[in-house]
């Protein structure tokens, strides 16, 4: 157990919450692998990334601190591509399956990835950085406070820096419980997961309203938005063919950023960017 987890038991279920209330993802590295990115939801999320990055970041091999990496899918993006890239994440699971999968990458360069174990909120004391390009992809969701989060990203931020956010996204969380038949649960709006076991079902999740909010409050300013996965959770029929997948990804790709439609994207992709100081 991490040093900063408490233990919870409900129905005999032991699960964990850190102090502050987040979900650390130790334990769960063979579950998020095998259900998010070797599942089409995955292929198509890293598809949407891979297309929305050089589209709405300014990058020039900058150096890159990536905040609860995970699996190291985004690090190896990076790394990739000519980034320098500290990849931090306060799983010790997730951060050796991300460092193993790394080792058999042949396209990275050697090194171009150092690893940090620690939670976002002790960052600015281990990588203070500031930092021209940070990226927080599907992290503030699982945290007790994201507000704070933010607040904590901010700081890391070098005046003009770039933040990629990504966040889960509430509104479209209380669409997908509605087309499922969970018309209670919409209706009082009980949305938010517990963190039990080996649920996916995040503990914070996050409305476009809260991130305009909160971006404000920290002096950052909104310069572009996308949806990722508008689409792809209400297909009855799903994609049977590489043919079809293609047209569903083609289909993503011409909306992602067209109003209304990001608006219900399952997660929000945000640049926000840090004004450079003004003398
Ligand atoms: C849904 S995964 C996202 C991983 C990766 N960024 C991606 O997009 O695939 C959420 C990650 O946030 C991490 N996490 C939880 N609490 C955190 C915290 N306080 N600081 C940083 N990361 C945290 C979890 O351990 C987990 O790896």
């Amino acid at each position: 157990m991490h040093p900063d987890s408490k233990s919870i038991n409900s129905e005999s279920i032991s699960y964990e919450l850190t102090q502050a209330g987040d979900r650390y993802f130790d334990g769960m590295a063979e579950k998020f692998s095998r259900s998010l990115y070797q599942a089409p939801r995955g292929e198509l999320r890293l598809a949407m990334l891979d297309y929305l990055l050089p589209e709405i970041l300014y990058l020039e091999g900058q150096k890159v601190l990536d905040v609860g990496g995970g699996l190291g899918q985004q690090a190896a993006w990076f790394a990739e591509r000519g980034h320098c890239v500290t990849m931090t994440e306060p799983s010790a699971d997730m951060l050796s399956y991300a460092q193993t999968w790394h080792r058999d990458v042949k396209t990275l360069p050697e090194e171009a990835i150092t690893y940090l174990q620690a939670p976002l909120q002790r960052l600015t004391e281990h990588a203070a950085g500031p930092w021209p390009l940070i990226t927080c992809h599907a992290v503030l969701e699982w945290l007790g406070d994201p507000q704070a989060a933010l607040t904590c990203l901010s700081h890391l931020l070098a005046p003009g820096g770039q933040l990629s956010l990504m966040v889960f996204n509430r509104d479209a969380l209380r669409f997908s419980n509605a087309v499922k038949g969970n018309l209670e649960k919409a209706l009082s709006d009980r949305l938010a997961g517990k963190g039990k076991r080996q649920r996916l079902t995040p503990i914070s999740p996050v409305s476009h309203a809260e991130i305009e909010l909160w971006s404000a409050e920290n002096g950052l300013r909104i310069d572009a938005v996308a949806g990722i996965r508008v689409f792809q959770d209400y297909l009855r029929h799903p994609p049977a063919t590489p043919a079809e997948s293609a047209t569903l990804l083609a289909l993503e790709k011409q909306y992602c950023r067209h109003d209304p439609h990001w608006r219900l994207g399952r997660y929000l992709l945000y640049t926000l960017i840090k004004p450079e100081i003004v003398k």
